[in-house]
């Protein structure tokens, strides 16, 4: 059987290693994996979301307090239509991230940016063009468009200097939203340059119902591999989803997949923005500890590890401080989930929303502990200590057990 390091994935002349790790938000996979990724070959991914108070957080600016004073006076009130971001300062903290990232980066792979269409932030078309040309301005090798449809995305950008020489690709969990995207773009004379096929048992958002169990990532592959091919399209095919061991990879590139896109066996490493806590917390999980729920506001399932502190907080909704997804119209289902319970329970100091959070704010504050259907079995990734405490890995011996096992194996780091 071959391994993963038989295979290259080729962008033009560009030969890279096949293994893509995912975006990750909010800044779970942050510069540090990206560029390590990148380091040894493959592609790495920044995430945009929330970029300005990931900004404050790195760089010492101070976006989320200027915007929280500008809008003081609304934060009682339930409606947030009026609540803005400023596209300059979106702008700006987009390029400084990009920009010092991209500043670092050494070796022969590259660093691409997650773009969530799902981050509406009150002004959806504006905020996701000014997110991705700044992006391309500060030298981002490629954008990865994920959560949403990203049907117009591409048109937002087609004047931008860099739309036909940076690499961009969408995420999309089936042929048919595959077809979509293609028809909608085809005026445009630019295909994707990659599409990442993700499946039911990928981390983050769920391009399915509820009902995801019913899917399975490699007829969901073949179905796109086979559709291009009817096409005459050469379009790259990344494969994500539950891709757990080397041998899964090489599975799948076999099988024509162009590489695999895989995350959850990075959030234990080192490099992971997770608060090491946190980590803990994903090597300890087993699977009756992780469930896919509604409770995320834009619609979309969303996998969690049950105990995540976020789910069931009842904190106000904190639109004048982050208000990522309110949607063109200043909505946000926390917000009403929220005050139908304010309504119920007059008076009261502390209420429990249990249907919807505030995801902003938890995810932020690394309080909705997303993950892959897959993380019950980091455990077996790594050695325990005598305190019970798993040990981290390094992304590099991730990387390499993608790279080299075999026989379903994985590598116990030294
Ligand atoms: C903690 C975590 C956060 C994620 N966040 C995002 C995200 O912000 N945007 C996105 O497109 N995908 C997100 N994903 C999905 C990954 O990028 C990736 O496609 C998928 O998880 C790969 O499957 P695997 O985790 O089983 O390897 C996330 C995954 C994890 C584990």
């Amino acid at each position: 059987m071959k391994r993963v390091d038989d295979f290259r994935l080729r962008f033009g002349r560009q030969e890279l290693v096949p293994i893509v790790v995912g975006g990750m938000g909010v800044d779970i996979s942050n510069a540090d994996l990206a560029l390590e990724i990148a380091r040894l070959g493959g592609i790495g991914h920044i995430s945009d979301a929330m970029l300005p108070t990931v900004s404050d957080r790195r760089y010492d600016t101070n976006y989320v307090s200027q915007k929280l004073k500008k809008y003081k006076a609304n934060v009682a009130s339930s409606d947030k239509s009026q609540v803005h971001f400023s596209l300059g300062e979106v702008e700006e903290a987009t390029r400084q991230h990009v920009g010092r990232t991209m500043a670092a980066k050494r070796g022969d792979g590259l660093v691409f940016i997650n773009c969530m269409e799902k981050l509406t932030m009150n002004a959806p078309r504006e905020t996701l063009r000014a997110r991705l040309s700044a992006a391309l301005d500060a030298g981002i090798d490629g954008i990865t468009l994920s959560a949403g449809l990203h049907l117009g995305s591409f048109a937002l950008i087609e004047d931008h200097p860099r739309f036909r020489d940076a690499r961009l690709g969408i995420i999309v969990s089936s042929a048919r939203a595959l077809g979509m995207f293609l028809r909608k773009n085809a005026r445009l004379n630019r295909l994707p340059d990659f599409v990442v096929v993700e499946g039911p048992l990928a981390g983050g958002h769920l391009g399915f119902g509820l009902d995801w169990a019913k899917y399975d990532l490699a007829t969901i592959v073949s179905e796109v591999i086979a559709m291009l091919k009817a096409e005459h399209l050469e379009i790259p095919v990344i494969a994500a989803g539950g891709i757990f061991t080397g041998s899964d990879a090489a599975a799948f590139l076999e099988h024509g997949a162009a590489a695999v896109q895989v995350a959850t066996r990075f959030t234990v490493t080192a490099e992971c923005g997770l608060p090491d806590k946190v980590k803990q917390e994903y090597f300890k999980a087993s699977e009756a500890d992780i469930e896919v729920n509604l409770l995320s506001p834009t619609g979309y399932p969303m996998r969690m590890l049950k105990d995540s502190p976020g789910i069931g907080a009842g904190i106000r909704p904190n639109c004048e401080a982050y208000g990522y997804l309110l949607d063109a119209n200043g909505r946000c289902a926390y917000i009403d989930a929220y005050n139908r319970e304010v309504e119920r329970h007059p008076g009261a100091k502390k209420i429990s929303v249990a249907d919807k959070t505030c995801l902003c704010t938890h995810m932020r504050n690394f309080d909705i502990w997303t993950c892959g259907h897959y993380t019950y079995r980091l455990k077996d990734t790594t050695r325990r200590a005598a305190d019970g405490s798993y040990a981290l890995l390094s992304a590099e011996h991730v990387f390499r057990d993608y790279l080299f096992s075999s026989n379903g194996q994985i590598a116990l780091p030294a």
